[in-house]
């Protein structure tokens, strides 16, 4: 499937009225307000799989405790996952990190300049690269990501069945449709129209400023989502008073770390996992469910006092007491975090609080999105 033949003068309407567009209605993220190379990779980054909403205080804490890359890729990793609190994806913030530390010993701290160089950093793939070279570096590339493909697909009448040869002709569309002049807010355009008009249900055509180009004009079909995993796991929830604590008796909680082998979350704290995912239903504190990609983890969580824990708890774990006030500000898993805030044992702050003094930033009023995850 191509792309319908369009004129110079029809590819000039849309990307004017799509820039006029945006220039009027973009949100005001801290992201926008730079060039920085290094400020938008992070964003472009923290933006993959988690909401703007989510993001826009995540970043300004990161900002504001690595404000450099040069001062990201001498900090020690677990600060990079403390500060990557609440976003989950720790893979992402190990391989910017990592990248960091590539750029900064190999590139003098300077980002290359290029989508094509950036691309051979980790975790940089073409999406981020694209992103990263025309909106910091005024680089003629498309940016492709999923709210573009949806406006494209509507452009066309195209039916998303997620094959590869679909997604060739979206990128051949977005790679003639880009403004050579201004390819970064182009592609930010695109971006911004999916995210808060061309939505993936109950569109908002009539508000849409390429729609006089538009084939569909309202829903289009899209392939079916593969189903959903459940997994039942069981961790230990384990608390004492402190044995050193004196007069004021702190609380401690029993946190490990599982080598890579063990767990999805390496060199992340998670509460100690159990032998046994059945538990007996009078020891039970609650049952979370958390989602990670495809799967439903629900979480069976039991009290254990800490003389048993050695014979509950699978053996593997690095395990440490841990202060309350500690925890709250260390490299927590997304589910070790949600367990300890119901069950009251973390305070129910926004995170900058909870982070350490360093990663806060003074807080803005945030700018909604729309509550679709697809669109962000
Ligand atoms: N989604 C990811 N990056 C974006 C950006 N720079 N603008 C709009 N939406 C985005």
């Amino acid at each position: 499937m191509a792309p319908r033949a369009r004129n110079a003068q029809d590819i000039a309407a849309l990307r004017r009225n799509l820039l006029v567009w945006y220039v009027a209605n973009r949100r005001d993220l801290p992201w926008r307000r730079t060039t920085d190379p290094y400020a938008i990779w992070v964003s472009e980054i923290m933006l993959q799989q988690t909401r703007v909403a989510v993001v826009v205080d995540r970043f300004r804490a990161f900002m504001a405790r690595f404000p450099t890359l040069v001062v990201l890729a001498r900090a020690p990793e677990q600060e990079v996952l403390a500060l990557w609190s609440g976003l989950g994806y720790y893979r992402r913030a190990r391989m910017l990190h990592k990248a960091a530390q590539i750029v900064a010993g190999h590139h003098n701290g300077n980002l290359p300049a290029t989508a094509e160089e950036l691309r051979a950093l980790p975790g940089i793939g073409a999406y981020t690269a694209a992103a990263i070279a025309s909106i910091a570096r005024g680089e003629r590339v498309a940016v492709v990501d999923g709210n573009v493909e949806r406006v494209l697909c509507r452009l066309e009448r195209w039916e998303a069945d997620g094959g590869t040869a679909l997604k060739r002709s979206i990128e051949s569309l977005a790679a003639q449709l880009v403004d050579p002049q201004q390819p970064g807010d182009f592609n930010q355009a695109l971006m911004e129209l999916g995210a808060t008009v061309c939505l993936p249900r109950n569109p908002q055509c009539p508000s849409c400023p390429i729609k006089a180009d538009c084939r569909t004009r309202g829903e289009h079909k899209t392939a079916p989502r593969p189903p959903m995993l459940s997994r039942e796991v069981a961790y230990a929830l384990s608390v004492r008073t402190s044995p050193s604590a004196g007069k004021h008796s702190a609380r401690e909680v029993l946190l490990e770390q599982r080598p890579a082998s063990q767990t999805v979350m390496p060199g992340l704290w998670e509460l100690p996992t159990l032998r046994s995912a059945a538990v007996p239903a009078g020891e039970l504190r609650m049952t979370v469910r958390h989602s990670i990609m495809q799967v439903n983890y629900y979480a069976h969580i039991r009290t254990v006092f800490e003389d048993d824990v050695a014979a509950l708890a699978a053996p593997g774990g690095a395990r440490r007491w841990v202060a309350l006030n500690e925890a709250a500000g260390m490299a927590l898993t997304g589910l070790a975090r949600k367990v300890l805030l119901r069950a009251h044992l973390l305070p129910a702050a926004p995170l900058d609080s909870i982070l350490p003094a360093a990663a806060s930033a003074p807080r803005k009023s945030r700018r909604g999105s729309p509550a679709s995850r697809a669109s962000r």
